[in-house]
């Protein structure tokens, strides 16, 4: 049996210069392949909302529905670091109430570490969650959560004020005891700056090649909607195509006689 990772080996991978790799993960079967790839960290994102549960963002996710998926990722990996995102509204109330549901991930679910999302703000609340021992990675540039408060899905930090702000919150965050920083959808330079100025690693989606890691959402790297592009993403193979491709020749199949045969009949 190999290692686990864990928030220290993390730390090391960025004072060797070693890049992290993080992956949303939401299912048994998923956990089993993506922890065989060696990928560090299996992210149960609160994306499972858009990208498995059919909602239209990550807003309607309930703490239920996380701790259903993450005990299926946790069940399925023995390697990766296991993340989960705490969803809108179980964590903002106050550090309390944070406190309260991610031990009901941990304790539940298996995980070893959550995220939150938002700046400073939240330091009151990376510390009460640190000081209990829950390892927090911290969230900061675009954060899914508060789309309706962004008025849509853009860029952050892409002026002075906007960039200084985001630094500052990283920094508060890091100082609050946060393992790590994930910076979604902010300028490269900006990154950059970041990672170079924080001791913690940084986790980068949208965010250039400078960050410490990186991280992908699995039906973006894997292409499960065909349609469906970011800017942000690579395709590394085609499984939706190839899904609706096997299950319109087994349809044929079962209607033209094609199968079962009698090698599939006992
Ligand atoms: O839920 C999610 O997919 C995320 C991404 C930013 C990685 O948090």
């Amino acid at each position: 049996m190999t290692d686990r990772i864990t928030v220290s080996s993390l730390q090391k991978k960025k004072e060797r210069g070693e890049k992290i790799v993080m992956i949303t993960c939401y299912d048994y079967p998923s956990a089993r392949l993506l922890d065989q790839s060696g990928a560090d960290i299996l992210l149960i994102g609160d994306s499972v909302g858009d990208n498995v549960l059919g909602y239209e963002n990550t807003v309607p996710v309930t703490l239920e529905e996380m701790i259903h998926h993450a005990k299926a990722v946790s069940r399925g990996t023995e390697r990766a670091l296991v993340l989960a995102d705490m969803p809108f509204l179980s964590y903002q109330i106050c550090p309390e109430q944070a406190l309260e549901n991610a031990g009901r991930m941990m304790k539940e679910a298996g995980v070893a570490a959550v995220k939150i999302e938002g700046g400073e703000r939240m330091a009151p609340t990376v510390e009460k969650l640190v000081s209990s021992g829950v390892a927090v990675m911290a969230h900061v540039g675009f954060t899914p959560q508060s789309v309706n408060v962004f008025g849509g899905y853009r860029t952050q930090g892409r002026d002075n004020d906007s960039a200084e702000r985001i630094v500052s919150d990283a920094k508060a965050l890091a100082n609050s005891g946060a393992f790590a920083m994930l910076l979604e959808l902010i300028p490269a330079e900006l990154a950059k700056k970041i990672s170079k100025e924080l001791a913690i690693p940084t986790i980068g989606i949208g965010a250039g090649p400078y960050c410490d890691g990186q991280v992908q959402v699995f039906h973006d790297l894997f292409g499960l909607y065909p349609d469906k592009t970011f800017r942000h993403a690579k395709r590394y193979s085609e499984a939706g195509l190839a899904i609706s491709e096997g299950a319109k020749r087994f349809v044929e199949e079962v209607r033209s006689g094609a199968f079962p045969t009698s090698d599939n009949s006992y």
